[in-house]
């Protein structure tokens, strides 16, 4: 048995392979292991762990192992010697006979999409054991069927042509009524825009209201894909504080900012609701500056604490506020469907940005959205993922109490389908050591960190419990909990 080399998945963690948005998993994975050859991790002649062995520690198929060693091999980086396995090509790594070819100049656009980090909502990549990985809601099989007849029942009545681009009228109808019984919010039909989710959703608004180097605020800690989208447009965005009550209104820049983007219900990622004294003060700030907040409620159907506060679209009297609702929480993330409830100034640009970028989203999806919103399907199905999200996230809180106790600190939590978790006697360097180890032991972790400007003083990470039963989450805890005792017991850096 050729078990990897603890440097050797060091190297290939470090390389980050869910960061990497290029090709297909096999083929990042071959580009880490040739970087891991080039570093030296593996040397010539050296032997490459059996493909069932890697494929094991990280937690990904050995199909996906297979094809990156075929890859190494035919590039006669590694070579397959039957019984004595792969081994690193004796002459090293070849020397590249041509250049790699230099980028080409781009808009200004593409330059600074280039310019981004690495996204940490990607799909496509291996699933852990033990996935504790946000993004993905409680989908439950019923979902899939009933959504199947809808769509069945959908197609049969669709007509060929285009969609109308702002949406299906019945959809916009349904979502009038929906956001009225579980956020209070009075609209029109003609108030909703129909959009491809809060991605589109906020790269439309941005289209409309900000022009590049416009000041755009974002919280810190902040959703990552919408800063992307923000800096992607060339906003000059400015990071401004949370605390227990949401963003901390007092430190909003002086000059006005043009747009202003929070999460009130359930700030992402640290959990904590905007308090209704900041809503208020937020609302009179954006009226004096003419600043455009845009709400991102994208998770409030899940809370488990009676309900949540009334939304800033519903408190604001100046029409500054722009809604985001999506779908991709309560049905599933694949439909890429949502809406804006837009204020009635920014209506017509909102319509025809969205008449540009994709003529509307496809009418047939809409129909059947539409038909699972007006059965009360919707409903009945968030009775039930509340229910058993409230049970999964007791258990889970259980469980972080039973094995790792006081050596944590837990963020707000009274809705959403994560919570934040904080250790308090850890350094990053343990930090590190703890994800090396819960990665080997099928735990799919995820720090804290690519959500902050500035890293915290503390380590944490986000545990989302959608993925998991109840069982699962206290097995993955419980080897959570081992992985720290094991990491505390390296010395902490000095
Ligand atoms: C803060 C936040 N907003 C919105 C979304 C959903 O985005 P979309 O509607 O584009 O799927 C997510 C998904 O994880 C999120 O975390």
């Amino acid at each position: 048995v050729t078990v990897p080399s603890r440097s050797l998945l060091i190297a290939l963690a470090k390389a980050n392979l869910q960061s990497e948005a290029d090709g297909a998993l096999f083929e990042r994975l071959a580009r880490a292991l040739k970087q891991a050859i080039a570093d030296g991790h593996l040397g010539r002649d050296a032997r490459l762990p059996a493909t069932r062995d890697l494929a094991k520690a990280m937690a990904i198929s050995r199909n996906t192992v297979v094809a990156a060693y075929e890859l190494l091999s035919a590039d006669s980086i590694i070579v397959s010697r039957g019984g004595s396995g792969t081994r690193v090509a004796a002459q090293g790594l070849p020397t590249p006979v041509h250049k790699a070819p230099a980028p080409e100049s781009a808009s200004r656009y593409a330059m600074r999409a280039r310019s981004l980090g690495p996204i940490t909502l990607v799909a496509g990549l291996p699933v852990p054991r033990y996935d504790l990985h946000h993004g993905e809601p409680l989908v439950h099989r019923r979902i899939f069927n009933a959504w199947r007849r809808k769509l069945a029942a959908a197609t049969l009545r669709a007509r060929s042509g285009y969609p109308c681009p702002w949406g299906f009228m019945p959809l916009r109808e349904a979502i009038c009524g929906y956001v009225k019984r579980k956020r209070g919010i009075e609209c029109e039909p003609d108030d909703i825009l129909i959009v491809s989710g809060t991605q589109q959703a906020l790269t439309l608004v941005s289209r409309v209201v900000l022009n590049e180097g416009d000041a755009a605020v974002i919280e810190d800690p902040h959703y990552q894909m919408a800063a992307h989208a923000l800096v992607a447009h060339g906003a000059r965005v400015i990071s401004v504080r949370t605390d227990q009550d949401g963003i901390v209104t007092a430190d909003l820049p002086r000059e006005a900012a043009r747009l202003i983007y929070v999460t009130p219900t359930h700030q992402f990622p640290s959990g904590v609701t905007l308090s209704q004294e900041r809503r208020l003060e937020l609302l009179r700030i954006a009226a004096r500056t003419q600043s455009w907040v845009f709400e991102d409620d994208y998770d409030s159907e899940i809370h488990f604490d009676g309900k949540p506060l009334p939304t800033l679209y519903s408190l604001d009297t100046s029409h500054r506020v722009i809604y985001a609702g999506t779908f991709s929480k309560t049905v599933f993330p694949t439909l890429r469907l949502g809406y804006i409830i837009c204020p009635p100034q920014l209506r017509q640009d909102l319509y025809k940005a969205k008449l540009l970028d994709d003529l509307g989203c496809p009418s047939i999806e809409q129909a059947a959205l539409a038909g699972y919103l007006q059965s009360g399907q919707v409903d009945k199905h968030l009775q039930f993922a509340v229910r058993e999200l409230r049970q999964r996230r007791l258990d889970l809180l259980r469980a972080l109490a039973d094995h790792l106790g006081d050596q944590i600190e837990i963020g707000g939590q009274r809705g959403g389908m994560h919570v934040a978790i904080w250790f308090k006697g850890l350094d990053y360097c343990q930090f590190e050591q703890l994800l090396h180890l819960g990665a080997v032991r099928g735990l799919g972790l995820h720090p804290m960190t690519p959500y902050y400007t500035v890293r915290p003083i503390r380590p944490g990470m986000l545990l989302a419990f959608t993925s998991l039963t109840s069982l699962q989450l206290k097995v993955a805890v419980e080897i959570l909990g081992q992985c720290l005792s094991e990491a505390l017991q390296r010395p902490a850096a000095a």
